[in-house]
């Protein structure tokens, strides 16, 4: 696979701490789907990040590395068209994790906004051991060691994979100079044959100069088509086209997914730890009681009191489940109280039941038989090792690891 084809891959990964609830399904969990038809896709278990925040009950994280698996496949992650997998069946991270600790300025890491706020928040925690600071390398070497183009998460992760990029232009800048590199990269140039040499020399000089984008894609798409160059002097290439050394780790995107949007009970942002949620695949009479419990706007006191559906977290729900004309329905009935709040909830149970439903079935087959969910984690597993030792193997070369 070269380096083009794998910046089509996606990665992303969930920490197996509690269950999933609808926050994650309309956040994470819907672009997931959406981007497994369109790209290469993997997702993992993140059970080494749960530790770093849950050493002391990593019982916790072996209840939940199952049921989020589970909860994923119910969602409609498909195993057909994404791998699935559990980061610590992949050792390859934990090398590529030391790997780079070696070149990441501490600075770094004590910057990182989620750093301190986490500290904070989390306070009946001690978080301040060595492998809660590098929790953005280790997911950096996630990231990295699949060579990832894209990674979907929320706003809350989007720090993380910036310095994702900046760990790997610094290891591309001091271990993608293998000495000789521009020697190297002129031999590799002349095995493209004369047509294609003059016109990687005046695209890459048309790019470095007077920084063309359509001279760097132009150059790369054609970089692509070569049939007869080794993989390594395509790489070689690749670099040389953009000025630096070779690209061993190419720097990958976030792809912002808005799951900040999703409230919950309360009309706060929905979240298991203000207790503020439904799961992906709770029971109906529970999900139709958290809704007929919730708290609605509390000037309608009683059922002819007139409301108002801004100051109403139930009208918030609505606005993610319900149709422009339910909606006009409830806005006029509030602030007349022509309609009380059962009425205006009863809509709101039906549609989080019906988009649960087929969840609730789906996730029945493999609630069944634990072995289904194993067997497909087993193959994700493999897929993902295999991509893993490769990049290792690039990493080992360029870092003069190779003795034996
Ligand atoms: N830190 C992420 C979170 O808390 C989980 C994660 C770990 C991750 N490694 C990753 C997400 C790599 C994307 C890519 O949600
Ligand atoms: Fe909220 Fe609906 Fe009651 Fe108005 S009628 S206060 S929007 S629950």
């Amino acid at each position: 696979m070269s380096l083009l084809e794998s910046q089509k891959r996606v990665l992303s990964g969930m920490r197996p701490t509690g269950q999933l609830h609808l926050g994650h399904y309309h956040g994470v969990l819907k672009s997931w789907i959406r981007l497994q038809h369109e790209y290469e896709c993997m997702f993992f278990v993140a059970d080494w990040h749960a530790l770093t925040t849950h050493y002391e009950e990593p019982e916790i994280i072996e209840d939940n590395v199952w049921s989020m698996v589970i909860d994923w496949l119910a969602a409609g992650v498909n195993p057909g068209s994404a791998s699935l997998f559990i980061q610590s069946r992949i050792p390859e991270h934990a090398e590529l994790h030391l790997l780079l600790s070696m070149i990441t300025p501490v600075g770094w890491l004590e910057r990182v906004p989620s750093y301190k706020d986490q500290q904070a928040r989390l306070n009946e925690r001690d978080l301040s051991t060595y492998g809660f600071l590098g929790y953005p390398v280790l997911q950096s070497a996630d990231i990295l060691i699949y060579k990832a183009g894209h990674v979907p998460v929320g706003a809350d992760q989007v720090p993380h994979v910036e310095m994702t990029r900046e760990v790997a232009r610094r290891f591309n800048h001091i271990f993608g100079r293998d000495s000789g590199f521009e020697k190297l990269a002129e031999e590799a140039i002349k095995k493209l044959g004369r047509k294609n040499v003059k016109m990687y020399r005046a695209l890459r000089k048309e790019f470095l100069e007077k920084g063309n984008q359509d001279s760097l894609e132009k150059a790369r798409a054609m970089l692509q088509e070569q049939q007869n160059i080794s993989l390594g002097d395509r790489d070689r290439l690749f670099g040389f086209l953009e000025g630096g050394g070779k690209v061993i780790l190419p720097e990958p995107q976030a792809l912002l997914t808005d799951a900040s949007v999703m409230p919950g009970l309360d009309g706060g942002k929905m979240s298991k730890s203000y207790g503020n949620h439904i799961s992906l695949r709770e029971e109906p009479d529970s999900v139709e009681k958290k809704i007929r419990t919730m708290t609605t706007d509390p000037a309608r006191v009683r059922r002819h009191d007139p409301g108002d559906p801004k100051k109403c977290p139930v009208f918030k729900l609505h606005e993610i489940y319900s149709k422009d004309g339910t909606r006009d329905w409830i806005t006029e009935g509030c602030v007349s109280a022509d309609i009380g709040c059962i009425d205006c909830k009863k809509p709101l149970i039906e549609a989080i039941l019906t988009e649960q439903q087929p969840m609730r079935e789906r996730a029945k087959q493999y609630e069944e038989n634990p072995e289904l969910v194993k067997s497909i984690v087993a193959e994700g597993c493999e897929k993902a090792r295999g991509i893993a030792k490769a990049t290792l193997e690039d990493v080992r070369q360029a870092m003069g690891l190779t003795y034996r």
